[in-house]
């Protein structure tokens, strides 16, 4: 329809005069007539080819500013219309470069949402939960609305929102099990890709609760454990000065227990210390190669007058063409003596003492790698089962006042662990009441790289 306006517009003016010069005897009619026709034929022509390319530069201006990735726009069918067209096919290369560009940083900014290590939720304007990142979903999956409806948290909340200022809050979490979180709200200005207006960064404290809480612990235990021989020492020399001053009787018994708490204060310095140096150098592996069997038999030998005050000699056996092993001779021999003590010192007196070394049956209870266990078996009164997860704890013992009669400090089953750690090993603990305990180290053989 447009066409034809066109048509006609564009034949008007040489029509008419055509018409003029026919009617006035300027123009023979039919000539005139000819003339009229092709030039109306002509117009539309031109007409129709005209709407075609302006419909084809429509369609092309139309797809550029709907959000459909734009065509690359046809071809006219005239000159006339080639420059504008050109210019719409940069133009729309333009629009889809950047379209792909924001599209790009949009998923950028979804991802490191997503993958930051920090448990993260995004809030929309309302407050409500947006999204939460995977480190979120997995510290609280379904619990994340129970976080948000946190009064502590929501407070700060509210405050970021209003201020437009970054707020923290320390939370206690009681369910399922109790944790202690620190929440940072960061409002973002602009909002995120997605509509985000604010980030809610988690922080999960409890672990580090836990070690200062453990710390402090330690402190006061080792502080205990010196302080209680210090005083008895300190009370034997009052003693000395005074009331037993002139009975040598007394003084002899004094001093030797005197001797035996200072002894005491020293294993306990020793292990301390061991077990400090140990946890220092946990996380580098050793390095140096280890001959268990030869290690193992050389101790025994110099264990010997210990094992020799007993009625029943030990049962030690080594299996030979054993895996290659890596492993701080010094260390292991720590181990071998804390087990074979502890063994001496809480086995049955006339049981044996059973000492193995031999290849790992990978998998059941042992890593499915290749590895060496050396373990230690004595036939005593064994350890109920409540106290076998504990042992290794500093300090922790399950008859105090008779690992302090047999020289204990509490610190032997703790410096194996930290040893076995630094080894890459395992360790585990199997008691059975009035049958006995055995204590396994379990080493891996080293794997050799091509
Ligand atoms: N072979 C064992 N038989 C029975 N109890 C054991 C044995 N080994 C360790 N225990 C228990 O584990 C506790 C911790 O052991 P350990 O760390 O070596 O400290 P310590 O021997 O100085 O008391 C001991 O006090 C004892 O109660
Ligand atoms: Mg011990």
């Amino acid at each position: 329809m447009r066409a034809l306006a066109l048509a006609a517009a564009l034949a008007a003016m040489p029509v008419l005069a055509l018409a003029v010069m026919a009617g006035a005897g300027w123009a023979s009619p039919i000539p005139a007539l000819v003339a009229i026709a092709l030039t109306l034929l002509v117009a539309l022509g031109v007409a129709s080819l005209w709407m075609h390319d302006i419909g084809v530069l429509t369609e092309a201006v139309r797809s550029l500013a709907s959000d459909v990735p734009a065509p690359a726009p046809g071809h006219p069918a005239l000159a006339l219309l080639e420059e504008p067209t050109r210019a719409v096919e940069s133009l729309a290369r333009r629009v889809a470069t950047s379209g792909a560009l924001v599209d790009r940083l949009q998923r950028a900014d979804a991802a490191i949402v997503e993958r930051l290590p920090d448990p993260l939720i995004v809030l929309a304007a309302d407050r409500s939960l947006l999204r939460a990142n995977a480190a979120a979903r997995v510290a609280f999956g379904t619990d994340i609305g129970a976080v948000l409806r946190h009064p502590g948290l929501h407070g700060a909340i509210e405050r970021a929102f209003a201020n437009g200022t970054s707020q923290t809050a320390d939370l206690t979490l009681p369910v399922p099990v109790q944790r202690d979180v620190n929440a940072a709200v960061v409002p973002m200005d602009p909002s995120l890709a997605d509509g985000g207006q604010a980030v809610v960064v988690l922080s999960d404290r409890t672990q580090e609760r836990v070690l200062d809480r453990m710390r402090a612990d330690f402190v006061a235990n080792a502080s205990h454990e010196l302080r209680t021989p210090l005083a008895s020492v300190i009370g034997f020399i009052d003693t000395l000065r005074g009331p037993a001053a002139d009975d040598p009787g007394a003084q002899q018994r004094f001093l030797a227990i005197m001797a035996a708490q200072g002894a005491r204060m020293n294993r306990l310095i020793d292990d301390l210390l061991s077990l400090s140096r140990i946890e220092l150098m946990e996380h580098q592996a050793p390095s140096e190669d280890l001959d268990l069997p030869r290690l193992v038999s050389r101790f025994v030998a110099g264990y010997a007058p210990r094992l020799a005050e007993r009625p029943a000699a030990p049962d030690v056996q080594i299996a030979e063409a054993l895996p290659r092993l890596h492993g701080d001779a010094g260390q292991i021999e720590q181990v071998l003596q804390n087990l074979l003590d502890n063994a001496v010192k809480y086995g049955r007196p006339d049981g044996v003492i059973r000492l193995t070394v031999q290849r790992a049956l990978p998998g059941g209870r042992w890593p499915a790698r290749s590895g060496v266990v050396l373990s230690v078996a004595d036939q005593g009164a064994g350890i109920p089962r409540e106290h076998l997860p504990r042992l290794t704890e500093r300090f922790y013992r399950v008859d105090t006042s008779r690992s302090r009669a047999v020289g204990g400090t509490g610190l032997g089953l703790a410096i194996v662990k930290h040893i076995v750690n630094r080894h890459r090993g395992q360790l585990v603990i199997e008691s059975e009441e009035g049958v006995g305990t055995t204590v396994s180290v379990w080493l891996p053989e080293v794997v050799t790289e091509e």
